[in-house]
């Protein structure tokens, strides 16, 4: 690909790269043309793309629908999710295709190959397995399992049937399970006995039991992964194969309408609470379809890999619906990317012939660390795109990326995007270009941004807050599951509800180039996930002697962003190193190891706002070694020189 020196914004930014010639040959979009025809009239340009892209059995009466703050797309209309990413490649040249190709960790065990027809087969027999247990249209079942072909088999099988999927990462813990599974009302869950993760056989099973437990949960099926001896308990407890005997393949779709929710993914907001973002079906599948076709230029013959997690928004939309429903071959791999030396993930590309690689900056990063070495040594020219999410990707990892694994051949697509919008809504399309590092790349077609200074006036070329402009995309969430005020207040309550907020600063480039800049709210990205610094504080403060806590993000080098504690203890504890080791596990237990804090500091005393909230603002100041900012409305103004000395103690 030919690098220009094209200055974008300030004098470091000299990285620009364009499309070869046999980029934009092979692309399904080579010209800006899309961009000014979808922006000339957005609902017209969604309303073709659903109707060339997804197969409806019922057209629309109308295509969208604005009644603040809740966004409705192609109103009327009937369709299926598990039709659109399954039966229909049955009646074309896809039937023998492979859907899923599946790598398990043990190097020993052998590569799964399961074809659009099988697939089929083994869909509509779990289909069958949930409604014999009872699971009926609008339901909610929890899918907690590891990378797995069950877990998609799993959630096709939801849709199938119309029942709404809420899946829960599996390396969260029974405890986060438990809360997700009360608040979305869960009648079923579905686990594993367990998984391999670095070469161990890891247990599943107790997680789930203890999630389940307290909740409305009747039903658990288990399936068959490791062999492990777990405990089974009667009348509740069923594994996976032996239910699959007792069902026949036979399962009509249920048809849904456009507005009927698919599936709730629960995701951190600023409060310690989990929440269930709502996706519908015919809006969230036409975008989920698009943005893969586009965003990774897929054709028929790709083979497709998203090293996302099912747990996650990106595994919902990239690891299933959107490839599936494209007719893709995609790669999904069970166990760490290391494991059992740092070329396993180089390995599976060259093994399977991957395409289109989609990952996050963090991996990069890891990877970056491990050295070249480990990616020279596979054959990594199958790769054509290549493609990152999560987190705002610096240049040394982009660069590393660019050159090391595409061979320089390769565009990177920054996608950025959240669990509330589906799919991916800013990013540069491969035959379009440019891509430049640290600039994620412009709207998607149809899609409006625009960033805002705090009173709501536009601010160009300067940084500013991001939210996204009318028609809001088809996507976009439906509403957070059993809280309309909780959506009303995060997403619709600046600058009179009139754009979605999307939490995220921003700085608008050369008019369209959109730079990241980060959370402008109390949320962190840790090795790409996401984590409330709320959330984290909860879970500390259930510490005896822990009195109060706060929590902020400090940058990593690999993780991008890890938490760092500051406790204040009750009067009698003394901080130790087995305090701190006892704060480390109990984080583990009510979220999961993604959570673990980084360093645990003590305390006296915190600065606060009159109302008590703890000014995690200032903290993030005193440890950048920048000034505390206006400290005169703090009702402990003191504490903040306090701190200041107690840091430099710690010599950070
Ligand atoms: C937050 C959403 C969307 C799938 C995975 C994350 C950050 C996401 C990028 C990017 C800079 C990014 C934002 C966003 N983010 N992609 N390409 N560049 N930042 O979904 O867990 O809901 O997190 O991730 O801050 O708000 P999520």
């Amino acid at each position: 690909m030919k690098a220009t020196k094209w200055v974008v914004s300030d004098k470091k930014q000299k990285h620009v790269y364009w499309p070869s010639k046999e980029m934009k040959a092979r692309a399904w979009i080579s010209s800006e043309k899309v961009y000014a025809e979808a922006d000339k009239n957005p609902t017209q340009f969604w309303g073709r793309l659903a109707k060339e892209g997804i197969t409806w059995f019922k057209h629309w009466n109308k295509t969208y629908e604005w009644k603040k703050p809740y966004s409705k797309w192609f109103l009327g209309g009937k369709l299926n999710a598990c039709h659109n990413a399954v039966d229909r490649h049955l009646e074309t040249h896809r039937k023998n295709k492979v859907a899923i190709i599946w790598e398990p960790e043990p190097i020993n065990e052998p590569t799964q190959y399961i074809t659009y027809y099988q697939l089929h087969k083994e869909v509509s027999k779990f289909a069958n397995v949930l409604k014999k247990l009872g699971v009926k249209k609008g339901d909610r079942v929890g899918i907690y399992l590891p990378m797995i072909p069950e877990a998609q088999i799993a959630m096709l099988a939801c849709a199938r049937i119309g029942a709404i999927h809420s899946v829960v990462f599996s390396a969260f813990s029974g405890e986060s399970l438990k809360k997700r599974l009360i608040d979305g009302e869960a009648k079923i869950l579905i686990t594993a006995d367990g998984y391999y993760r670095r070469g161990k056989p890891l247990n599943l099973k107790s997680q789930a039991d203890f999630g389940a437990k307290g909740t409305k949960v009747k039903k658990v099926i288990v399936v068959n992964r490791t062999g492990a001896k777990i405990k089974m308990t009667k009348g509740r407890d069923y594994y996976w194969n032996d239910l699959m005997k007792t069902v026949n393949s036979e399962c009509p779709v249920t048809v849904m309408n456009s507005e009927d929710p698919l599936f709730i993914l629960y995701t951190s907001g600023t409060t310690g609470t989990p929440k269930g973002v709502i996706h519908d079906t015919g809006g969230y599948l036409t975008q989920a379809y698009w943005t893969t076709k586009l965003d990774f230029d897929l054709h028929d013959d790709d083979v497709f890999w998203c090293t996302a997690d099912v747990g996650w928004i990106t595994g919902h939309t990239y690891s299933c619906y959107g490839p599936l429903s494209v007719g893709a071959t995609i790669v999904t791999f069970e166990g760490a990317p290391d494991f059992p030396d740092p070329g396993r993930f180089w390995s599976i590309i060259e093994k399977y012939g991957v395409n289109v690689f989609y990952t996050a900056p963090t991996v990069i990063r890891m990877f970056a660390r491990f050295g070249e070495e480990w990616p020279k040594k596979y054959d990594l020219t199958s790769l054509r795109i290549l493609g990152t999410v999560g987190e705002p990707i610096d240049l040394d990892a982009w660069l590393w990326y660019f050159k090391i694994v595409g061979g320089s051949r390769c565009p990177i697509i920054d996608t950025w995007w959240q669990t509330e919008t589906g799919g991916t809504l800013i990013n540069v399309l491969p035959g379009v270009g440019p891509f430049i590092p640290m600039v994620a790349g412009r709207s998607f077609p149809g899609i409006r941004h625009k960033v805002l200074d705090a009173e709501g006036k536009e601010v160009k070329g300067k940084e500013g807050y991001l939210f996204q402009d009318k028609p809001f995309a088809p996507g976009l969430l439906h509403g957070v599951w059993k809280n309309s005020k909780r959506y009303k207040k995060t997403y619709w309550s600046k600058h009179n509800g009139e754009y979605y907020d999307t939490s995220d600063g921003a700085k608008i480039i050369k008019g369209k180039y959109i730079r990241m800049t980060g959370r402008t709210d109390d949320v962190m990205k840790v090795a790409g996930h996401r984590l409330a610094t709320a959330e984290l504080e909860n879970a500390i403060n259930l510490h005896k002697d822990v009195s109060e806590s706060g929590v902020v993000p400090i940058p990593h080098k690999i993780k991008g962003e890890v938490p760092l504690a500051f406790v204040i203890l009750e009067p009698k504890a003394k901080p130790s190193d087995e305090l701190t080791r006892e704060i480390i596990s109990l984080t583990r237990k009510i979220i999961g190891p993604t959570a673990k804090p980084e360093k645990v500091f003590y305390v006296k005393d915190l600065p606060k706002t009159r109302s008590g909230k703890i000014m995690r603002r200032i903290l993030k100041r005193l440890l950048n070694n920048e000034p505390a900012g206006d400290i005169s409305t703090l009702r402990n103004p003191e504490s903040v020189a306090v701190l200041k000395s107690e840091l430099k103690k710690l010599k950070l």
